[in-house]
Order: C-alpha cells, then structure tokens, then sequence
C-alpha cells in the first residue's frame, strides 16, 4: 500500500497557528469526495459535524443522528484526508454518562478521527476522555442539541449574566483538559474576549472575526443547503468558478482575516 508523503496536522500544529496568531479554517465534511476537496483547498479542519443530521439526512435537527451514523461518516471523511485534523461530533444523548462517552468516542477514535466534540460546559466528560488520550472540542454559545430546550436557534450571550457563564464555562472546559472550543452564535465582542482568554484554540461560528478560526456548514457556504442560509454563513460560490475555488476563496478569506464581516456578525 502507497503512504502519503503528506503529514497530517496535529492537534500541536493548531495549538501553533493560535500562537503565532495564525487564523484556523474549519469546514463540515460528511463524506469521501468532499474531504478529499476541502483538503485540497488548504483548509485545516475537517468537521465531522452532526448537522448532517439536517445537510445529509435531510431531519429538521441534530437529534436523530446516531453514533453508527456518526462513525460511518467519520470513516468516509476520515479515509479520504491526507492534511486537515478530523474532528467528530459526538451525537445526542451518546456523552450523558462518563461510560456511554468513553464507548462512543472510542468508536469515532477508531474510525479515524483524531479529536471528539460534545456540546455544553460537561467537564467531568471532557477531564474523563481527555484523561483516556481522547482531545476533546468543547462546544458553547447556540447548543443545537438542545433546541427543544432553547426553543429557537437565537444568538447566545447577548445579557451580562449570560455572557458571564459562556466565558465561565469556556474556561472551566479549558482547566478539564479541552483542546479545542467551538463557539456558535455569540456577539462578537464575547467571543474575542474568550479567544483573547483561553490558550486553546477558539473556532467561531457567527462569533465574529476575532476567533482563532472559523468554520462553516458545508452545504451553507456553497449555497446548497435546503431553506435559507443563516445570516453569519456567506454564499462563497456565487464569485466562484467551481466548488474547489469557493473552498480556496474560503480559507484565503478567514486567513486574511476578511470572513466573517460585520453583516456576518452579531
Ligand atoms: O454539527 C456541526 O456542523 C457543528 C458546527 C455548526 C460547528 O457543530
């Protein structure tokens, strides 16, 4: 069997880009022909995210995904990468106990991926599988796991008391060990000052330009998502000559600093 000459990044080369203050690029892969792209373009992060829950499966949220689906898109991510980390969400309900966690991510781990996201301030999970050699992604600002708790998919944060508890909780994952945080739908201003706190890498979804990466849905940044894009994604197809231009028209906008703008920004 040939290896490719192409050494995959670590979870040290991102630790890395925050340091040196270059900007992380994250997109959500689901499968084979995909990551093969996306890795092509340059971006860092493949995000095996459980929104294929609504981009592939075609469900109105992420509850439905299962960890069998999860590891079988992780797989077909992960097997076609030669450069980006592969990260994997742990789906809904599959981390409520320190043993059902331990049992998924290993499955994900062994389907390739080299890091696990769960969503919420569960540090007990995260210092568990961290304490196992797991990296774990935290996940805080809009949980989409518990929209029916939420009751809409608003920008999280926006009052004082509420903004307090993101950046407490942002860094209670960091002391348990979290080597990654995804941060969706926080104003701007909370987002910078978490990123500006934390020592670990803080990837923003509509939580502005001063993150230390961005990622996006896929399907949104193409403009093939069914329904409406959200207002923080952009539509890096419409100047694009073909889906492989959009994905480098991508990584040189978040790199450069220009994505998100302040229309993508709360
Ligand atoms: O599942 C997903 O795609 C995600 C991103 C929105 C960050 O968690």
């Amino acid at each position: 069997m040939t290896q490719s000459l192409i050494k995959p990044l670590s979870i040290n080369d991102l630790a890395a880009m925050k340091q040196r203050g270059e900007k992380i690029t994250c997109l959500t892969a689901y499968d084979a022909s995909f990551s093969a792209l996306i890795d092509k373009a340059g971006i860092d992060i493949m995000l095996v995210g459980d929104s294929l829950g609504m981009t592939i499966q075609g469900h109105v949220s992420t509850l439905p995904v299962t960890i069998n689906d999860m590891a079988y898109h992780a797989r077909c991510v992960s097997q076609a990468r030669q450069r980006a980390f592969v990260v994997a969400d742990l789906p809904f309900m599959t981390y409520s106990t320190i043993a059902k966690a331990a049992d998924n991510a290993a499955k994900l781990m062994q389907n390739g991926v080299q890091m696990v996201k769960l969503e919420g301030a569960r540090t007990e999970i995260v210092s568990f599988l961290a304490a196992q050699g797991i990296p774990v992604c935290g996940h805080l600002g809009l949980l989409p796991q518990s929209i029916n708790q939420l009751g809409s998919y608003a920008v999280q944060g926006k009052e004082p008391v509420a903004a307090d508890k993101i950046m407490a909780d942002a860094l209670s994952l960091e002391s348990a060990g979290a080597a990654l945080l995804v941060l969706e739908c926080v104003p701007a201003q909370l987002a910078k000052a978490i990123s500006v706190q934390l020592q670990i890498p803080v990837i923003g979804i509509g939580a502005g330009v001063d993150c230390d990466g961005q990622v996006l849905v896929l399907q949104d940044m193409l403009d093939i998502s069914i329904g409406k894009i959200p207002r923080f994604a952009k539509n890096f197809m419409q100047d694009a000559g073909s889906i492989l231009a959009a994905l480098q028209n991508y990584h040189q906008a978040v790199k450069q600093g220009q994505f998100p703008a302040a229309e993508h920004s709360f």
